[in-house]
């Protein structure tokens, strides 16, 4: 394999932070592109920022979001890696958006807000990592309020998650006193983000540690860090890679501590690119062949120009400018004429970018999520889901001319993963459906704002779906034959059975043992 190539893999860090809404995301998104030098002056990321209660500010919001740039990856660099940090939505509404983004991660950084410890959609987004096998670096954020005893932290993660945790740093001070942290490996000390190197010590009852802390706090902070070295585990890398340890962090995002720490945590001992798992097989970072695929598509990035971006992964290989790549799903060649960097507030072309990148394609529909692009290679990756969706609704249109408007529309919102698309099998018309209501009333925006289409939902007769399949082929064509009028078809023109209730679902799954009635279909 060309050295050049394994080089560029090797620098490469691509990871998402996860958090509970108010933990700090936002923040440390933040200060990462500060010190990764991707913005000049904090505040540009608190633009876009999802504070909403209600729907109707909600969609205000999103309409603000279409002019200003707000992207679903930032590109940064930082010494001398790279690295790329996808933007998972803060809202649980858009949980399917972010597990397809966590498809494409090789790390993510847990924030926790040092007084609330772990918090419920932590504890969810966290099980989804878990599934994945992402190892987490965990941020304990708010070091500079009033907080909890980093040893109760520490064991409040070790007890919810199930996961071991190694202390790196240490918080010097709590609250109005918190004014650094210390490695406890290296016995080096950084007072803030503004020094760029440690300051190494002889220990913790240093002058340049006592000069750091109230003359009260000195004793107590020596023994406490004699204990965090004596009970608390040291790193194990490969524990960490494995995703069976958390080696944890103390910091203020907002005021500028240990975040210098985790971006060089993620430098340091970041998962590069992972190999990543397609249908016949595993196709490692380092391959020389480019290969990708689509996890997320953007429309209206740019108003002026209805474009419609495709966040591609690089999973291998170098995606060249100009190139010539084929869509695996339809077999055609496309050309890769405008690939796009990301950074805060600009987007550049993208004249060369390796495994573990993330790229925009601008594009007009030509590519959907779940897809796969390679240099002729007829692989297909798994594992960006489709989950079942939790609301079923008939769209209804005032204008009925426009049936076939909103028919290629409604297939457009599908093929972006706004909404999932159900076509019943009796030809009655097409069934959306969503994971959280407000998915609802971003279809419903779209459809007004860029197709002129005012369209109502009405409640559907089903409230369940699952995809269905068996062992034996004809055991579905059976299962299809004898359940007509409650089979549809999703966009990939996959089975799925609607059901009006978990109980007749429960009934049918009795009936029908040989079937599999799943909740989660990967895109293939
Ligand atoms: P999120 O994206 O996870 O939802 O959280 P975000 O960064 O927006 O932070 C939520 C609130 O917590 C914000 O306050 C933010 O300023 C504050 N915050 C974040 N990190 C820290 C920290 O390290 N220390 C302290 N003390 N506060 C922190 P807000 O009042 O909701 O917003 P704002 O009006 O201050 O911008």
């Amino acid at each position: 394999m060309p050295e050049a190539i394994e080089e560029e893999v090797a620098r490469r860090r691509t990871f998402a932070i996860i958090a509970h809404p108010d933990a700090g995301k936002t923040t440390l998104t933040e200060k990462l592109l500060l010190f990764g030098g991707a913005i000049q002056l904090a505040g540009e990321v608190k633009a876009k920022k999802d504070k909403i209660q209600t729907r109707s500010d909600w969609m205000k919001i999103e309409r603000e979001r279409g002019i200003s740039v707000v992207t679903s990856v930032m590109t940064f660099e930082y010494e001398d890696n790279v690295f790329n940090l996808l933007d998972t939505p803060g809202h649980e509404d858009f949980a399917d958006d972010t597990y397809r983004t966590l498809s494409a991660v090789d790390s993510a950084v847990m924030v926790i807000d040092a007084a609330k410890g772990i918090e419920p959609r932590t504890l969810k987004l966290f099980e989804v990592c878990r599934l994945r096998d992402i190892p987490i670096i965990t941020f304990v954020n708010k070091m500079d309020r009033e907080s909890r005893d980093p040893f109760e932290i520490l064991d409040e993660i070790e007890q919810k998650l199930a996961l071991d945790t190694a202390p790196i740093t240490w918080p010097i001070g709590r609250g109005k006193t918190f004014s650094g942290t210390y490695h406890l490996a290296l016995n080096a000390v950084r007072k803030g983000d503004d020094e760029k190197e440690r300051t190494p010590v002889n220990g913790p009852d240093s002058n340049r540690v006592a000069g750091l802390l109230p003359e009260n706090e000195r004793e107590a902070f020596i023994e406490e860090l004699e204990l965090a070295r004596e009970a608390c585990r040291a790193l194990d890398i490969e524990a960490f890679r494995e995703g069976h340890l958390t080696p944890v962090y103390f910091g203020s995002a907002l005021r500028n501590y240990g975040v210098r720490d985790l971006i060089e945590a993620l430098g340091a001992f970041g998962p590069p690119p992972r190999a990543q798992e397609a249908d016949t097989r595993k196709v490692e970072a380092t391959e020389e062949k480019m290969t990708s695929f689509v996890f997320k598509i953007q429309a209206n990035m740019d108003p002026n120009h209805r474009d419609r971006i495709a966040f591609v992964r690089v999973c291998s290989g170098k995606l060249e400018r100009g190139m010539k790549a084929k869509l695996v799903r339809t077999g055609k060649p496309m050309s890769l004429s405008a690939p796009q960097f990301f950074f805060a507030r600009t987007r550049v072309t993208a004249d060369e970018a390796f495994a573990g990148d993330v790229v925009g394609i601008p594009n007009h529909g030509t590519l959907r999520i779940g897809d796969t692009l390679t240099e002729g290679e007829e692989i297909l990756f798994r594992g960006v889901p489709n989950f079942a969706p939790e609301i079923l609704r008939r769209v209804r249109l005032g204008d009925a001319m426009k049936a076939k408007k909103l028919k290629e529309a409604l297939h457009q919102m599908a093929e972006e993963g706004v909404v999932q698309l159900f076509s019943p099998e009796d030809g009655s018309p097409a069934i959306v459906g969503v994971v959280g209501a407000l998915q609802l009333d971003v279809l419903k925006e779209r459809l007004n704002f860029e197709y002129t289409l005012p369209v109502e939902f009405e409640m559907s007769r089903f409230s369940v779906c699952r995809w269905i399949s068996a062992d034996d082929k004809a055991e579905v064509l059976r299962f299809i034959e004898a359940h007509r009028g409650d089979i549809a078809r999703d966009l990939d023109n996959d089975p799925v059975f609607l059901a009006q209730h978990a109980f007749s679902l429960n009934y049918e799954a009795e009936r029908w043992k040989a079937i599999k009635f799943a909740t989660i279909k990967d895109y293939q």
